[in-house]
């Protein structure tokens, strides 16, 4: 099978992480753009992504929603992994449905936090009932981590309320260091603390998820979660 041709869109460290691990998971990088690739015509044009076949977007909140809708008027198959701009999602999403082009966008391409987000689900749903017990949500990032709350924790906030946890979650950040991220969270009662953790040992994880889904969406239309991409809709 031949290599998927990615665009970088942000040469950063998730950018160089990609690039790093391509080669040997099944993809090639043939593009990287920096912030000089702001969508002020031509850059991100169709013509000038000729052949790639999809792009990774790391960038940074500000940038991300503009580039994103220059990319989906391209008709270039996405994967968004910035955090910190989904208040503008629904227009990105509006723009590539509008277009037809595929894109998968997550705060967290770690398949253990995927995994972990099921079973905070599954924990939020067990004690939604459960009046005794309180929950809080706590996540650890180096200190240039430009949004706080992390938007992996924000996501889930999101799934235990959808799982029903209508009570308060008390939320917290801390920034210090080079901590690639941890997030925990934690049920309290009288009885007994609950807690579930999940540790990212490094960025790799991230960057592996990232060409999981570039992978994928090179043959998908439509606008998908990266859980979409493990574990179907
Ligand atoms: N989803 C996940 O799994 C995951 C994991 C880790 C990080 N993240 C998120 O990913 C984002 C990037 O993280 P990072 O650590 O790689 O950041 P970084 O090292 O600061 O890199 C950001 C890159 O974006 C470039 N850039 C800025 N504006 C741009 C524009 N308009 N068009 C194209 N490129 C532009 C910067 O270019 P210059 O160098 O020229 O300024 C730089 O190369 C952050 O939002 C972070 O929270 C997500």
């Amino acid at each position: 099978m031949q290599d998927t041709k990615i665009a970088l869109i942000g040469y950063g460290k998730m950018g160089h992480l990609v690039e790093h691990l391509a080669t040997s998971h099944g993809c090639q990088v043939v593009m990287r753009l920096d912030s000089k690739a702001k969508h002020d015509g031509g850059v991100l044009s169709a013509n000038a992504l000729k052949g790639v076949d999809v792009a990774v977007e790391f960038t940074n909140p500000e940038a991300a929603p503009e580039n994103l809708k220059a990319l989906a008027v391209a008709h270039i198959p996405t994967v968004s992994g910035t955090t910190g701009w989904y208040r503008r999602l629904p227009e990105v999403q509006q723009a590539f449905e509008k277009e037809g082009t595929g894109l998968v966008y997550s705060p967290n391409f770690s398949v253990g936090v995927a995994v972990f987000r099921r079973l905070v689900t599954e924990a939020a749903k067990m004690l939604k009932d459960e009046a005794d017990y309180g929950a809080w949500a706590w996540e650890i990032h180096h200190d240039a981590k430009k949004d706080a709350p992390s938007g992996t924790l924000l996501h889930l906030v999101e799934a235990m309320k959808a799982a029903g946890y209508s009570r308060n979650v008390d939320l917290s950040s801390s920034r210090a260091g080079k901590h690639p991220g941890t997030h925990e969270v934690g049920f309290d009662s009288l009885a007994d603390t609950i807690t579930l953790r999940h540790v990212a040992r490094s960025r790799e994880g991230f960057a592996l998820g990232a060409l999981k889904a570039a992978r994928w969406i090179a043959s998908h239309s439509g606008v998908h979660t990266f859980e979409e991409v493990l574990f179907g809709s």
